[in-house]
């Protein structure tokens, strides 16, 4: 496995892979990889020849009063786990060489991007979309992998991947959790034992909202006021509960399949996000 830090390497690696008609799967990470990413990485491994994961907390993704400055980061750790689950090279740049000091072009979704995160997180899927679109014209990628635990990121890259008319197939992979319901993030690491705790109210607000929807609740304020009550009565902070359709994002009511209950809620700082789908 080749660990490269500079965007030439990449291009030339890259250039050699092509000129073998080797397909390129990228799977872009901001690292301390968990078993979530590794699915990805298993899942660009079925679809390509060779698999590239780059690892860069982007800057351009995080709010002024964001967690940039602690965001977990393990790269040791995160290159090893590449190691092992057999990834041909990773791409490990410094911010300085992604992003030149006077940068001043950026990709804006502007619908699906404004609501559920993209509203309480402004520019932040600008950022995503910049640094997507820079990390696949540098891998020259031909395949990408992202999760569905991000449904809106997934969702807004989608959109400008036919926008832009981008020469990159997408894969989904699906939102993994712990035995015990909790979505995995990297995040997670911030949280107390206590909050962990707490928090499992998360998926378990969500799986009851299911139930009341496959009983045949059509009541979007009422589905999401399940969540809502289990997660305040669990000390949780809600961001947003909102019922959106899967395809536009725009709020539903009554809730019609397919449809997407997604959340973001804090626990003491860190804020978590979560979803289920309801085909
Ligand atoms: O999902 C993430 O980890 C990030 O948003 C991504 C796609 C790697 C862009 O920085």
């Amino acid at each position: 496995m080749q660990t490269l830090r500079d965007i030439d390497s990449v291009s030339r690696l890259s250039q050699l892979w092509r000129a073998r008609n080797l397909r390129l799967a990228l799977v872009p990470t901001m690292g301390f990889l968990h078993e979530g990413h590794l699915s990805l990485i298993r899942l660009a491994r079925q679809h390509a020849d060779r698999v590239m994961v780059s690892i860069f907390v982007n800057p351009t993704q995080f709010g002024p009063n964001e967690d940039l400055a602690s965001y977990p980061r393990d790269f040791a750790r995160d290159e090893q786990l590449c190691r092992q689950e057999g990834v041909d090279a990773v791409f490990y740049p410094e911010p300085a060489g992604m992003y030149a000091a006077d940068h001043s072009t950026w990709v804006d979704e502007e619908s699906l991007s404004g609501g559920l995160c993209g509203a309480s997180r402004p520019g932040h899927f600008r950022g995503v979309c910049t640094v997507v679109l820079k990390l696949f014209n540098i891998s020259g990628c031909q395949l990408a992998v992202f999760g569905r635990k991000d449904a809106q990121q997934a969702l807004v890259i989608q959109r400008m991947v036919r926008d832009l008319n981008v020469p990159v197939r997408l894969l989904l992979a699906p939102l993994l959790r712990e035995a015990d319901g909790l979505a995995l993030s990297s995040r997670n690491k911030y949280l107390s034992l206590a909050e962990r705790q707490n928090a499992l109210s998360i998926y378990q607000g969500l799986q009851e909202a299911e139930a009341e929807y496959k009983s045949g609740c059509r009541d979007a304020a009422r589905l999401c006021e399940i969540p809502r009550r289990r997660i305040s009565q669990a000390g949780g902070r809600i961001d947003y509960i909102e019922l959106v359709s899967q395809d536009s994002l725009q709020a539903l009511d009554p809730v019609k399949a397919p449809a997407l209950l997604a959340l973001a809620a804090y626990f003491g700082k860190t804020r978590l996000i979560d979803n289920i789908f309801l085909d």
